[in-house]
């Protein structure tokens, strides 16, 4: 075990159990879990890891442990279960950080784990990626290569950094399996999950709008509508608004959709979508929170700073007052909300089981394939994308 890394977390005895409850729900990885105890391709190897620690990654993390890895993790920025990561170093996985670590300690973080000069990364965000790539106390040498599980990981990659990553990356979020299962049936199911759990609200009746509506943002709105809400997209492109019209949700500019809502959903991976000008024309007691990835869709630190008073009521739920006395409702900070709030459960186990077989097999391509692949992010190989449906089919025939 790994003093250091453990001295914050929490009591491992529940990390366990919510674990050993993932493994016998997640039957593709279990049975890459048996091939890679046989032909361990990652043996002698250490895959860097940045990703929500809970029980689904922690059962990815030990499949590719049983592959032969030295694993060496951190969490994403406010999401870690404690937990689970204590569970997950008396496992031998080595797991630095904590939920409410700052800003600046998730920055440490990711820095342990390069500091074990990896030489495979597995990001969720590109928060390693990046640090790698433009930070001078790290190599990129050694690095043969690694995967990007998300949308955003992947804009950061095609943007901020394009042209500079001299190792290839299979973003996992290019997948068609990925889009479908996860981002729309996964997300949109959690999402609606979490806005019970964390609000203990009905659905039913509520104007609720989404701002994006791509994959994420179009399973959001379908299972917010199956429950009864009164859906409305806010979107950027045209076409996809088209599709948000005919799919039967209203479609409103942003000022017109603040002005309108009960609730309003983040759903975009851009910053800043919600501001200010919208926060002046919101109703009264209206909610607000967020499916992308990072915390920076809704502009929190504008609206805690302009608020009169914040009051924390229960875990996940914030009363910003405004100087004109209106309450704007604000979950869990602006980050995740399937991954906030008391007892967060993300999306689901299946949906999971299925998004990291292709995190998984990606891993061993990367190993595998060698030349094959070219420097940067790419996607995912069709051969991987048919074979994991058909072991996805193989369990919900
Ligand atoms: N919560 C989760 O479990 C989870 C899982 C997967 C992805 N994500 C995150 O969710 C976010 C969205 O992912 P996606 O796969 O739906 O991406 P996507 O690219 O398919 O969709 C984003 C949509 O937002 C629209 N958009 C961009 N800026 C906008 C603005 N200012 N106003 C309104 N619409 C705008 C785009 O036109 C696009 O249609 C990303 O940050 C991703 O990382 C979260």
């Amino acid at each position: 075990m790994n003093a250091k890394s453990t001295e914050k977390a929490g009591t491992s005895a529940s990390g366990h159990q919510k674990i050993d409850w993932a493994k016998i729900n997640m039957p593709m990885l279990a049975k890459i879990s048996d091939d890679f105890a046989q032909t361990k391709p990652f043996s002698e190897l250490t895959i860097g890891v940045s990703l929500h620690i809970e029980k689904k990654t922690a059962v990815l993390l030990l499949v590719l442990q049983t592959g032969g890895a030295h694993i060496v993790a951190t969490g994403n920025f406010g999401t870690t279960q404690d937990d689970v990561a204590a569970a997950l170093n008396e496992l031998g996985v080595v797991v630095y950080g904590r939920r409410d670590d700052s800003q600046s300690e998730h920055d440490a973080n990711i820095a342990k784990v390069l500091s074990h000069e990896p030489n495979l990364l597995l990001d969720n965000g590109a928060d390693l990626i990046q640090m790698v790539v433009r930070d001078s106390r790290f190599t990129t040498k050694g690095i043969l290569g690694g995967t990007e599980e998300t949308t955003s990981g992947d804009f950061r990659m095609r943007e901020e950094l394009a042209g500079d990553i001299p190792f290839p990356i299979i973003v996992i979020n290019d997948s068609p399996l990925k889009l479908i299962v996860e981002n729309k049936h996964g997300v949109g199911q959690s999402i609606v999950e979490s806005f019970n759990r964390i609000t203990n609200l009905m659905i039913q009746g509520k104007r609720i709008v989404i701002f994006g509506y791509g994959w994420c943002g179009r399973g959001i709105a379908k299972y917010f509508k199956a429950l009864g809400g009164r859906v409305a997209v806010v979107e950027i492109d045209q076409i996809t608004c088209l599709e948000a019209a005919v799919d039967g949700h209203q479609v409103m500019d942003s000022l017109e959709a603040a002005e309108w809502a009960d609730v309003i959903v983040t759903a975009t991976g851009r910053k800043g979508v919600i501001g200010p000008e919208h926060f002046e024309l919101m109703n009264d007691g209206v909610i607000l929170g967020n499916a992308g990835h990072f915390a920076w869709e809704i502009d929190t630190p504008v609206l805690l700073k302009d608020a009169k008073s914040v009051d924390g009521l229960e875990e996940g739920i914030e009363v910003c007052t405004m100087p004109s006395g209106k309450k704007i409702v604000l979950l869990c900070r602006g980050k995740m909300i399937n991954l906030g709030g008391s007892e967060p459960k993300g999306n689901t186990l299946e949906c999971m089981d299925m998004g990291f077989t292709l995190q998984a097999l990606s891993q061993e391509c990367v190993v595998k394939a060698g030349e094959e692949l070219v420097p940067g992010p790419q996607a995912v190989p069709d051969r991987i994308n048919i074979d994991t449906a058909t072991r996805m089919l193989s369990h919900i025939r």
